[in-house]
């Protein structure tokens, strides 16, 4: 393994759960976990088998796991039909009329669905798709601003059993075309627009400029959310509100198989268009759903709140499944964090009383930056459990997220996790994991993580390696969707029936886990995965481009800050701000994400004398200003003078 993931950050500080927190949690002492997670490791169809008790089934299963490497079914034989165990379930006893999502506009209003109402709402939204001929296994391509209507369009599809694919709301009328193309979805399910830093997103804009190259949706039903203007296309596009006005409110929920899919999410990989991952029913619903239960301490009288977008994967298991599973009253927040300022998650949390939040070291570090004046103007005594995710926690953010936000005595899980894993992977238990900052420790129930080497051997303490699940569990993915050899060659072949997750890390003397990053060409941009070679493609799409080369930097705020190294056809006239030009053109084939934070053009790159770009040398220069590492390979010398220079300017 090389010297590129050994990690050098040594953290000492050791933050023992309160007292009183684990009094109450569920798993209050590490002997506890650890008799509990050895059951399920060892035994993990009876460990999974007693916790799968809780979820709504309308069949039991006959068998709790069935692997063959690398295809798992679980739950064989039962049938459910997952929003039974997020809804109705709830509607016999006292919850029926508890808050189950309070939801607060951008500009400033609330709604408020109780169980019984969204049950309702989910049943008459399952009829319009019914009644518009939407059946089981067909794909849904979601594409909504962060409103009920969003988790309301994701359960009446899983109540149908279709299959969602949600397009986070930032992504441009290109990725909504490959999704559409890869998926097969004929129908789309968006709104006029959404708020977002006083802004309207043009969302039906957008749908309808990727609907002029992709012609296979039959169907676009519109949610008026901001009331701006929009073209509904005759034949085709339906308002939301007249469609729920012409159905019933009452909708029997079939049973699906344990293994029918639920979702396709689109994610980055080191290479090409992004992957589809295919999730399934009993087995994702059950990750959701322990994994609040363990690690969220999720309580009847919790206020929680995770200020992911549902577009995201996080969105997916802890806005809409997790925490609906849990019959939890959620937050869900439409806006940006900063309208009109700094203060407004703060104010969110005082106005709702939010006892669990959940968000992003970005995030984080956007509020550091904004200065203390912004959480010191509220009281944030309600809150009695915080969470990241999405990339390694930088130890000064945790210390200021335990003491600004937390007041110094909610215990903080780190959570590591991926799309791929459906859940919360590696994670502290509040109750009974001592926490350091800057590490996610220890795993959850049922997940076999190691560190290996490259031969395949595990890594003794601190020492660095790839991280991979030597077992099955639960929320795994299924495979990539359309694409089995993918998921094999990306996620199966670097060790034989291991999961690699492509993130570098290592394990300390007390067996904390501590997450480096990425081994592959996939860049964290604010908790965000993109592919080098995404952005790269953006590019060389453009017609003044040759060749692009993306890499990835520090960035104080997003974590990593995206670098390109762009070589110009020759003859191309441009104008004076074609690296302005570039940004905008990424952005509009990927979305406002992936533009580059710096453009660098230069007449080559550097090059392996096979025609390879020599990315190692870039990523150095980016880092660095200069390049020391092995060039030895390099076809032209001259090209990391010019490098050099032009990095210099
Ligand atoms: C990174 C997000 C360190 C990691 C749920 C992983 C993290 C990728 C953490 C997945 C964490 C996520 N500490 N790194 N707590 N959480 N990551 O698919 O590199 O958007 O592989 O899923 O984010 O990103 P994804």
């Amino acid at each position: 393994m090389g010297k590129s993931i050994e990690s050098h950050l040594h953290e000492d500080r050791v933050f023992q759960p309160p007292k009183e927190f684990s009094r109450k949690a569920r798993i209050s002492s590490m002997a506890q976990y650890r008799r509990m997670y050895k059951e399920s490791i060892a035994k993990p169809a009876s460990f999974w088998g007693r916790e799968a008790k809780e979820l709504a089934w309308q069949k039991p299963w006959k068998k709790v796991l069935d692997w063959s490497a690398p295809y798992a079914k679980w739950f064989v034989g039962g049938k459910l039909n997952v929003t039974e165990s997020c809804l109705d379930q709830h509607l016999d006893g006292p919850r029926r009329n508890k808050a189950a999502i309070i939801w607060e506009g951008e500009p400033g209003e609330t709604r408020v669905l109780t169980y019984q109402q969204l049950h309702r709402e989910v049943c008459r939204f399952a009829n319009v798709l019914e009644a518009n001929e939407v059946k089981s296994r067909d794909r849904v391509l979601i594409y909504m601003p962060m409103i009920p209507e969003a988790a309301i369009a994701m359960l009446a599809c899983a109540r149908i059993g279709a299959v969602h694919s949600v397009v986070f709301g930032g992504f441009s009328a290109e990725s909504i075309v490959d999704r559409l193309e890869d998926s097969g979805a004929t129908t789309v399910l968006t709104a006029d627009g959404g708020y977002r830093r006083g802004k309207v997103v043009p969302l039906k804009a957008n749908v309808d400029a990727a609907l002029k190259s992709h012609k296979g949706v039959k169907r676009v039903v519109v949610y008026q959310r901001t009331g701006a203007k929009v073209t509904m296309k005759r034949g085709r596009d339906l308002w939301w509100h007249e469609e729920l006005e012409k159905v019933s409110a009452s909708h029997q929920a079939r049973a699906f198989d344990s293994e029918h899919p639920l979702f396709i999410l689109y994610t980055s990989g080191s290479t090409g268009k992004p992957k589809g991952i295919l999730h399934s029913s009993g087995g994702y619903l059950l990750g959701a759903y322990t994994t609040c239960k363990y690690i969220f301490d999720m309580r009847d009288e919790d206020v929680y709140w995770c200020t992911a977008d549902v577009g995201w994967v996080t969105g997916h298991t802890y806005i809409v499944y997790g925490p609906l599973a849990n019959g939890v009253t959620q937050v869900m927040y439409e806006g940006a964090p900063n309208f009109p300022d700094f203060g407004r998650f703060w104010s969110i949390v005082e106005k709702y009383g939010v006892t669990i939040f959940y968000t992003a070291p970005t995030a984080i570090r956007a509020f550091i930056k904004a200065g203390d004046k912004f959480p010191a103007s509220h009281d944030l005594s309600s809150l009695r459990l915080l969470g990241t995710v999405g990339e390694p926690i930088n130890p000064e953010a945790w210390m200021w997220y335990h003491e600004k936000i937390g007041g110094g005595r909610c215990p903080i899980v780190d959570t590591w996790w991926q799309t791929e894993t459906g859940a919360i992977m590696i994670s502290p238990l509040p109750g009974c994991t001592p926490t350091k900052p800057g590490t996610a420790t220890l795993p959850f129930f049922g997940v076999d993580a190691a560190i290996l080497d490259e031969n395949g051997k595990e890594c003794k303490a601190d020492e660095g390696g790839k991280l991979v699940i030597r077992k099955p569990w639960p929320s795994m993915l299924r495979t990539i969707y359309g694409d089995a050899r993918r998921y094999k060659k990306v996620y199966w072949s670097d060790y034989v029936g291991r999961y690699t997750a492509g993130d570098g890390a290592r394990r300390d003397r007390d067996g904390n886990f501590w997450i480096v990053g990425r081994l592959d060409d996939v860049l964290n941009v604010s908790g965000h995965r993109l592919g080098t070679a995404e952005v790269e493609s953006a590019l060389v799409a453009h017609k003044a481009v040759a060749e692009a080369a993306v890499v990835g930097r520090p960035h104080e705020i997003k974590g990593q800050g995206v670098v390109a190294f762009v070589t110009l056809r020759e003859g191309v006239k441009t104008s004076g701000r074609i690296e302005e030009e570039l940004r905008n053109h990424v952005g509009k084939v990927i979305g406002a994400i992936a533009k580059p934070d710096e453009i660098h053009l230069t007449p080559a790159l550097p090059k392996t004398r096979s025609g390879k770009i020599m990315r190692r040398l870039l990523k150095e220069l980016v880092a660095t200003g200069k390049i020391t590492g092995n060039i030895t390979t390099l076809e032209d010398f001259g090209v990391i003078t010019k490098l050099q220079k032009e990095m210099k300017k």
